[in-house]
């Protein structure tokens, strides 16, 4: 679904390029996660899909093709208002059909949520829907929720499989993550998660699951080009670190990248993943301290989730600083899933991590750009404003960019464009 504008966005009080001071096109670290490359009074112009020039209002409208062709360019008053990349939300799960709300209330009642899931709750309770449902009645759930995102600033979303568990429900689960994506106009990266737990019918043969992730989701998935990467919970009670790396490396001998979930419940020495060169690990609450050091010599981005931390209700959060102040990339993202993080709200994650992670306000915004765009290898078409990046833009009704974590759980996204398509805020859908 694509119909892209020509769009002139005008008058921008504050723009965020994200554009790198340094030059560099991997990765922001460290200090340079500050740098979000503020322009004033600024005009953005979208062409095809595409972002064609940036710069400030004034010289965007002495443009020669601009004074041209005013009359078909949509122009976007922006007085007042911040401009940013769209938010690559790199983490989530949406491919699922109905909420937990057993699980949530026996939380609420003191259970913790490796005790739900001995007791029957958790991920697999998720399963047995998922594999009930059609394609389409599973489409539209993902549908549903990608507009939600959108609705709140979201452009590129990293979609996994994961609640089906078993080749045909893991591959219907993918295939109706691309059905979606089709009815939606920002992008959408699949991941095959068909190890996300060990299903019921494989409990105490975790061995032979895994050989069927190998053997049998993992070439099918390649083959049939329904995902561009291989997700594996690597954690107490879901795959052990030898099951990932056998996992990994099926893989990679398909051709797909690889992620992980890792040091969510438990601590997992990394060494042996990084082999994997995988794209991001992911949650990262539980991490050695050589590991830190390790990763920071590496392009692997950790993505933190704490939409998680907060919805199970722990006073744990990941440990942002000491990540950054090691020169590691971090990004940050939903976690969208009905179990851990049922929310599709960027900015409530970046909230978060300001006042219980303690990243800058200006961190929070490229851990949910640039670097989200890294974790998913999109950072030369998408994460920042720059002429030939794919025109995905979030507009906010705020006067200044810190205010976009300050008004924590309220929408204050406008308007959202999505490959030059534009989405309302307030559900109106795609204005043109
Ligand atoms: O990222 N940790 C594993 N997967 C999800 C939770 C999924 C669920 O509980 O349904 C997570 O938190
Ligand atoms: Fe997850």
């Amino acid at each position: 679904m694509r119909n892209r504008s020509t769009l002139l966005l005008v008058n921008i009080g504050q723009l965020l390029t994200l554009r790198s001071a340094s030059g560099g096109s991997g990765p922001r670290r460290g200090g340079d996660l500050e740098d979000l490359g503020v322009v004033e009074d600024a005009a953005v112009l979208c062409l095809g899909g595409k972002i064609v020039s940036v710069g400030n209002t004034k010289d965007a409208l002495r443009d020669p093709w601009l004074k041209k062709n005013r009359k078909k360019v949509i122009e976007i008053d922006c007085s007042g208002q911040v401009v940013l990349p769209g938010f690559v939300d790199s983490h989530t799960h949406p491919a699922f059909m109905t909420p937990r709300l057993v699980d949530f209330e026996k939380r609420a009642a003191g259970a913790s949520y490796e005790e739900i899931a001995e007791a029957g709750g958790g991920i697999r309770s998720s399963v047995e829907p998922v594999r009930e449902a059609s394609k389409n009645a599973l489409a539209d759930q993902v549908a549903e929720a990608l507009y939600e995102m959108a609705e709140q600033g979201t452009t590129t979303v990293e979609a996994k499989s994961g609640y089906g568990l078993s080749l045909d429900s893991e591959l219907k689960s993918l295939e109706a993550i691309g059905k979606a994506a089709k009815r939606w106009p920002g992008t959408v990266v699949r991941t095959l998660l068909g190890a996300h737990v060990v299903p019921q019918e494989f409990r105490g043969r975790s061995q032979k699951y895994v050989e069927i992730v190998c053997k049998e989701m993992v070439p099918q998935a390649a083959r049939r080009k329904l995902a561009t990467f291989v997700d594996v919970f690597c954690d107490r009670g879901a795959f052990s670190e030898e099951e990932t790396a056998a996992i990994f490396a099926a893989a990679k001998e398909h051709g797909l990248e690889v992620r992980a979930h890792v040091g969510q419940l438990s601590e997992t020495p990394l060494a042996r993943l990084l082999e994997f060169q995988p794209a991001s690990l992911d949650h990262m609450d539980r991490v050695r301290d050589e590991d830190i050091a390790q990763l920071a010599r590496h392009n692997t981005v950790v993505t933190l989730v704490p939409g998680a931390n907060y919805f199970l209700g722990l006073e744990r959060y990941p440990e942002a600083r000491k990540f950054i102040d090691a020169g590691v990339p971090v990004a940050l993202a939903t976690d969208y899933n009905p179990g851990s993080s049922p929310t599709a709200s960027m900015p409530f994650v970046m909230s978060l991590a300001c006042t219980h992670m303690k990243m800058s306000p200006a961190e929070a915004v490229a851990a949910a750009t640039i670097n989200g765009a890294c974790a998913l290898g999109l950072h030369g078409r998408k994460g920042s404003i720059e002429p030939g990046k794919d025109a995905d833009l979030a507009v906010f009704e705020v006067e200044d960019y810190r205010e976009i974590p300050y008004w924590f759980a309220s929408n204050r996204c406008a308007l959202t464009v999505l490959n030059g398509a534009l989405v309302a805020s307030g559900g109106s859908g795609v204005l043109g």
